[in-house]
């Protein structure tokens, strides 16, 4: 069928096969452009389907011809009726691999549950035996936590007093001031309770007794720091709170994994357009204006840039990891440099509807956006008709 972007607020409801394959195939020139690194050979990722996890799957695959293990949370195609686009980025991805020798299997469902962590395990434990390097990249509004049984939810909102300040709608352009309202305590329990580190230590918990982590494993989560302007609902709201709660977490982690010489570490990544970043008021006005600046300077990544550059350049040298005075990686280091979070700061002062095409680049943002679902990727037909039937050549089936 033709297959069109429907849009529904901050979602596209549709996804297009083929540019999620050429979206797939453009990471994977990408990371063997860089040639080889010293990465790691057999390798799980969690949230394994889109922005971060999916640039680390092909980085490993790619990079250093790991064996990949994929757990991610898609939607599957239905006859007229497209799947969710890590669904295709995922189908692509294996079916490059197992053509490429490489062995790539995955597993869709909910990384939360005690089933889909012991099925994760099941899988190691008869195909690879045991994984290298875990890497944690989950973005998800809800989690039900399987110890209690108890469903939270996220929030993003500020704490502790009202946040106002400008933001965009990047499909109209539209500039507005948002108001938000500070959270209480349990909207804070809440969102660390689902984007803390508390399933991150399950995960790493359940694998050590299963005998799953080789020695000298690593375990790398994702974080976020960001400029001032995004400090109150960002960093200083309820997600930052998740995310301090990430960052404490990899030391506690660090110390269950000495008996294996093992590592856990945060990486604190760019803002970049995901389908998790698009969600968050201020930051898509904020994004625009750093794309503006970083293209002018040079500077600009995406995801399989910011992760070439993580194994290469920051886990995989050889010598000691680089952190920061509180243990993270910084592959964010661009984005806060001086030069450029001055230039974005002034840029933020003129924000306006009628000026923002030009100080900004809404156009590059929307771009991205679109690429996010297959759409609008150079050296697509979208005229021609699409299978949407898409299936992933290594997903393990499960018991329903
Ligand atoms: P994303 O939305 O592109 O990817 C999320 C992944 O998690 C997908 O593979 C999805 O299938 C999977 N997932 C969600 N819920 C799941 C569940 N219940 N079970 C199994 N899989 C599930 O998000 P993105 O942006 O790549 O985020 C990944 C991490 O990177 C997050 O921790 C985020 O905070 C962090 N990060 C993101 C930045 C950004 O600007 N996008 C910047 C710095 C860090
Ligand atoms: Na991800």
């Amino acid at each position: 069928m033709i297959i069109e972007p429907r849009m529904r607020g901050f979602i596209c409801l549709t996804a297009h096969p083929d540019g999620a394959a050429q979206n797939v195939k453009n990471q994977i020139e990408y990371v063997k452009s860089k040639g080889a690194n010293n990465g790691p050979k057999r390798v799980l990722v969690i949230g394994a389907s889109t922005g971060f996890g999916l640039a680390s799957r092909i980085t490993a695959a790619y990079g250093s011809g790991a064996s990949t293990i994929g757990v991610y949370f898609e939607k599957e195609p239905k006859e007229g009726k497209t799947a969710s686009p890590g669904w295709y980025n995922t189908a692509a991805f294996e079916k490059k691999t197992q053509a490429d020798g490489l062995y790539a299997k995955s597993i869709n469902g909910d990384a939360f549950s005690n089933e889909v962590k012991q099925q994760t395990i099941d899988l190691i434990k008869a195909d690879l035996g045991q994984v290298d390097l875990i890497i944690y990249s989950l973005a998800s509004p809800v989690r039900t936590n399987p110890k209690t049984g108890v469903t939270h939810r996220s929030t993003l909102k500020p704490i502790g007093g009202t946040f106002s300040d400008k933001t965009v709608d990047f499909h109209t352009g539209i500039v507005s001031t948002v108001t938000i309202e500070p959270a209480n305590e349990e909207e804070i329990e809440n969102t660390v309770a689902v984007m803390g580190g508390e399933d991150w230590e399950m995960w790493i918990d359940e694998m050590k007794a299963a005998g799953v982590l080789a020695e000298g494993a690593t375990t790398v989560a994702y974080s976020y720091i960001g400029p001032a302007v995004t400090e109150a609902v960002y960093r200083k709201g309820t997600i930052g709170r998740a995310k301090d709660h990430l960052e404490a977490t990899a030391f506690t982690i660090a110390a269950k994994l000495a008996d294996i010489k093992g590592h856990a570490y945060v990486s604190v990544n760019k803002a970049l357009v995901t389908q998790a970043s698009s969600a968050i008021p201020v930051i898509p006005l904020y994004i625009s204006f750093l794309y503006k600046t970083m293209k002018e300077k040079g500077l600009h990544e995406g995801c399989i840039e910011q992760i070439e550059r993580l194994f290469s350049q920051r886990l995989y040298t050889g010598g000691d990891v680089p952190v920061d005075e509180k243990g993270r990686i910084r592959i964010d280091d661009w984005e806060m440099r001086d030069d450029v979070q001055a230039a974005v700061a002034e840029l933020w002062k003129t924000a306006d509807t009628d000026t923002l095409p030009q100080t900004g680049d809404l156009a590059g943002y929307k771009k991205d956006f679109l690429n996010l679902f297959g759409f609008d990727v150079a050296g697509v037909d979208y005229a021609a008709d699409a299978n949407e039937m898409v299936e992933i050549p290594g997903l393990q089936k499960t018991e329903a």
